[in-house]
């Protein structure tokens, strides 16, 4: 998956750093000057994977710019051949929800709780398309529908909390599509959802992908989910991209070593492992192959766990903290990265992010 001007984006070495004060910088994507680059294609699902913290998510938000201000961007983000580096605030605006359209991982977050979902539809279709107002309502309640949520014309008088976790999501896919985006970045849509509707959204993307024709990058950082949906996957770790390719070939002949620790801590459902793989086990016995760490049995994490955290106590799976399994498939972070020292930086960076969810109000 090269760089090439023919994509409908392409992100060409790119690096993005925060001021942190004092002139200092925190690197988070293009981690030693080797910055990022990948394409989307046309009508392709590229799928960014990695763990907590790879990038994905300073990656995404990159092109349309939905960054905190104290954000710098180098490089070049190519949309159908213009630098959205380069473009002025007004130019974004006019890309933002109309050809390129966000689904975040919260919908609650996304959602307005004071406005009803009609009203909320209705917003970007009469701004970008230009609908009256009783046109908008019709072309809402046909969104709601494609999105699978029953009585669509009952549910535009209703407001976010008077539906579920699921049904929020489907209406946060409905306002992205409304405006038909040409791509659609989704940052962990199921994330906060369980697995039964996890599998529906999934299904509902597919399927809104092949009848719009539209580009999905879809940020995750379960393999089963990206297996089932990508085309081709970037795998990303610590700001840098490890592997890319089609999504066949990483998941036959994975070549870099991550991907391959990636692939092997995946849950398997034949036995009962006293415990999953996680990351450092497999680089380590990896590493042993070569002449490093000897090829032993999964190794437990090297971290002690501090007593406040709730997994401490737990199963010698479950102890696996973020620390030490941060990658390992649907492993949440622990806890006691509520107390780490960047803990407030990121808290900061996620609220004014929410404050940007919604990019065409
Ligand atoms: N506003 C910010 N200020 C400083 N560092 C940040 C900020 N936002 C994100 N980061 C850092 O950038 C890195 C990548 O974050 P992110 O893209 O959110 O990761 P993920 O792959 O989980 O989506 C992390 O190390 C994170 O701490
Ligand atoms: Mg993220």
């Amino acid at each position: 998956m090269t760089t090439d001007m023919t994509a409908l984006l392409s992100i060409q070495d790119l690096q993005v750093a925060f001021r942190m004060g004092r002139g200092q910088m925190a690197e988070a994507v293009g981690r030693g000057g080797q910055g990022v680059s990948f394409d989307v294609p046309e009508n392709t699902t590229v799928a960014l994977v990695g763990e907590s913290g790879s990038g994905k998510s300073v990656t995404a938000m990159s092109v349309l710019n939905l960054l905190p201000d104290n954000a710098e961007r180098r490089g070049r983000i190519l949309w159908r051949g213009q630098d959205l580096l380069q473009a002025g605030l007004r130019d974004l605006q006019a890309l933002r929800g109309k050809e390129i359209a966000c689904v975040f991982q919260d919908p609650m977050s996304s959602l307005n709780p004071v406005f009803t979902v009609g009203q909320q539809l209705c917003e970007p279709l009469r701004k970008h398309m230009g609908l009256a107002k009783a046109q908008a309502w019709t072309r809402a309640e046909a969104l709601l529908a494609e999105v699978g949520i029953p009585e669509p014309r009952r549910r535009l008088a209703s407001y976010p909390h008077e539906m579920s976790g699921g049904q929020q999501q489907r209406v946060m896919i409905a306002m992205a599509l409304a405006c038909e985006p040409k791509l659609l970045i989704a940052d962990e849509p199921t994330t906060a959802l369980d697995v039964t509707i996890q599998r529906q959204i999934i299904e509902l993307l597919a399927k809104l992908k092949q009848q719009h024709r539209m580009s999905v990058l879809f940020i995750s950082h379960d393999l089963g989910l990206v297996g089932e949906i990508a085309d081709q996957v970037v795998v990303m770790r610590h700001g840098q991209v490890r592997e890319q390719g089609p999504v066949a070939r990483i998941f036959a002949a994975p070549e870099d070593a991550y991907t391959k620790a990636l692939l092997a801590c995946r849950p398997s459902l034949e036995g009962n492992p006293r415990r999953l793989m996680v990351i450092d086990d497999h680089m380590a016995a990896q590493a042993g192959a070569t002449g490093g760490r000897p090829t032993t049995a999964p190794r437990r994490p090297r971290t002690p766990m501090p007593p406040w955290c709730w997994r401490s106590s737990r199963s010698p799976r479950a102890s696996g903290c973020a620390r030490a399994c941060s990658a390992s498939v649907n492993s949440r972070p622990c806890r006691t990265s509520i107390f780490s020292s960047g803990a407030a930086t990121r808290w900061a960076w996620w609220a004014s992010r929410a404050r940007a969810r919604r990019p065409w109000a």
